[in-house]
């Protein structure tokens, strides 16, 4: 697709984001020969920068970029020309006049035409202020050129705050200017889900509740909160990472096959999703909800603290450091299937992964004993670390009689190793440069995500619920496991 000659201005340029991820990310781009022609990043933040200081901050310092065995300085320095910085009141409306005036002389001496991305790489509490001030200075006009807001999470605290956010930016912004940003849709193989369903014949006839006796999604962590102590105090795993990144997994499993693969259509099932969602009851929560906090403990020999004792959190908090959720979906193909998703900080490993798992054979016909001879079959789509598919199903054992073993056939992304993998900022800044939102979360799907977990919320802020302590480095509270009922059945525990 072509890329517009344009300008990606990052509010909070001097931040970690920008550092760690989002100047990398047009670094690649840059070396891969996807920006435009005409092409200008302007980083703006409240620090005293000269243009040369910050190249020096964001490029030629910047550990995330210059790993020497890759990048070249011949590139450095050229990548390190496309680099600007304005030095901005962001709280300050008026003071956006001086970046309209920056934008126009770069829009003049590097033919950038008039087309800007905003990404908004601050705290929430900004993303009203600065979306007034660049339409109170015209920048957010698609007539002589084309304007798009970049947002990063979290898009709201609750579904209050988060329709005001939608409600406030589009006084400002059209809908379609809107780009959400979650960053796993831009990991390659949650956009492999859409494909596996709907590339391949052998999966689809059985994707409904017929054939599908659950469906699992565990994205675990290793590490604890680290630095983030006090953003995640006010936050907690069910607005850091269900709200949004397991909801997408959960919407790119469950959704119908979309009229077209173009941004509305897809987004249009996704939607459909999330007001399936069977809505709690505060007793649905109590049972089908479970929320855990790490405590510490010694992991491999090495004394981690615990939650409460981290740097920036409350030594009385009652935040979530895990979450677990069983829920249906209410629809004619879901109906009757639990979903179960977990997710949480210092478990024994990283990880995420979506487990489909299918109905045992009505009929036994190779044991009495029905978990001997007619394991469930499982279709694992392993979405970090070792990218890749695995599905397990029974095989002959070799000898007398039929014993039957289930043996895995596994694809390994690895195994493609003359592919380049982009990393998900990367795509995503790429799809918003080229006006495509496919991978971004429409503000529709965002408040009807919130509307399902705001009872959760309601419930634990009224203590209606317990909050279990967890020690780190296990795999979350014990009580996590009466969630998943049945005889024999439990938790898929990846290694
Ligand atoms: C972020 C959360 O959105 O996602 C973090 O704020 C979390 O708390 C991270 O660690 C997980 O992302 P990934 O790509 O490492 O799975």
């Amino acid at each position: 697709k072509k890329t517009d000659d344009q300008v990606l201005v990052i509010f909070g340029g001097s931040g970690d984001l920008t550092k760690r991820k989002l100047i990398p990310a047009v670094f690649n781009l840059f070396k891969g020969g996807f920006l435009a022609e005409c092409y200008a990043v302007v980083g703006v933040g409240r620090t005293a920068y000269s243009d040369e200081e910050y190249r020096q901050s964001v490029v030629f310092e910047n550990e995330h970029l210059t790993d020497k065995n890759k990048v070249s300085q011949d590139d450095l320095n050229a990548f390190s020309k496309l680099i600007h910085y304005q030095s901005l009141d962001t709280k300050n409306k008026e003071a956006y006049a001086t970046l309209k005036e920056r934008l126009r002389a770069l829009d003049e001496e590097k033919a950038t035409c008039h087309n800007y991305i905003f990404y908004l790489s601050t705290p929430p509490s900004l993303y009203e202020v600065i979306a007034e001030g660049l339409a109170a200075n015209g920048l957010n006009s698609q007539k002589n050129g084309w304007s798009r807001l970049i947002v990063e999470k979290p898009f709201g605290y609750d579904l209050e705050s988060a329709r005001h956010l939608n409600q406030h930016l589009r006084k400002f912004f059209e809908e379609d200017q809107i780009y959400r940003i979650d960053h796993y849709l831009g990991k390659e193989t949650v956009q492999n889900m859409f494909v596996t369903r709907f590339a391949n014949s052998i999966f689809e006839p059985l994707w409904n509740r017929n054939y599908i006796h659950r469906v699992e999604i565990t994205a675990a962590e290793s590490v604890g909160v680290e630095k983030r102590g006090g953003y995640y105090d006010s936050s907690g795993a069910l607005r850091d990472m269900v709200q949004n990144h397991l909801f997408q997994l959960v919407a790119l499993v469950a959704m119908e096959p979309p009229v077209k693969a173009d941004a509305e259509s897809i987004r249009n099932e996704k939607l459909k999703v999330f007001q399936s969602l069977r809505p709690y009851t505060t007793e649905d929560i109590a049972k089908n909800v479970i929320r855990g906090q790490y405590t510490a403990s010694t992991i491999r020999g090495e004394k981690v603290p615990g939650y409460r004792e981290e740097e920036g959190v409350d030594p009385n908090s009652k935040t979530e450091t895990y979450a677990a959720l069983k829920f249906y979906i209410d629809n004619w193909r879901w109906a009757g299937v639990p979903f179960y998703i977990r997710t949480g900080k210092r478990l024994p490993t990283r990880v995420t992964e979506v487990v489909i798992h299918f109905k045992p054979n009505h009929h036994h016909l190779f044991s009495a004993n029905p978990h001997l001879a007619n394991p469930q079959n499982t279709l694992v789509l392993r979405i970090q670390p070792n990218e890749g598919i695995l599905l397990k199903f029974a095989m002959k054992i070799p000898g007398a009689g039929y014993n039957t073993e289930h043996v895995n056939m596994d694809f390994h992304y690895d195994d493609l190793s003359n592919v380049y993998v982009p990393d998900a900022y990367e795509r995503l800044i790429l799809d918003c440069m080229q006006g495509d939102a496919t991978l971004y979360a429409r503000g529709d799907s965002t408040e009807a995500a919130w509307e399902f977990i705001d009872p959760i919320l309601k419930a634990w802020a009224n203590d209606e619920v317990p909050i279990y302590g967890y020690p780190s480095g296990t795999w979350g509270p014990e009580n996590a496991d009466s969630l998943i009922e049945g005889d024999k059945m439990t938790w898929r525990y990846p290694c």
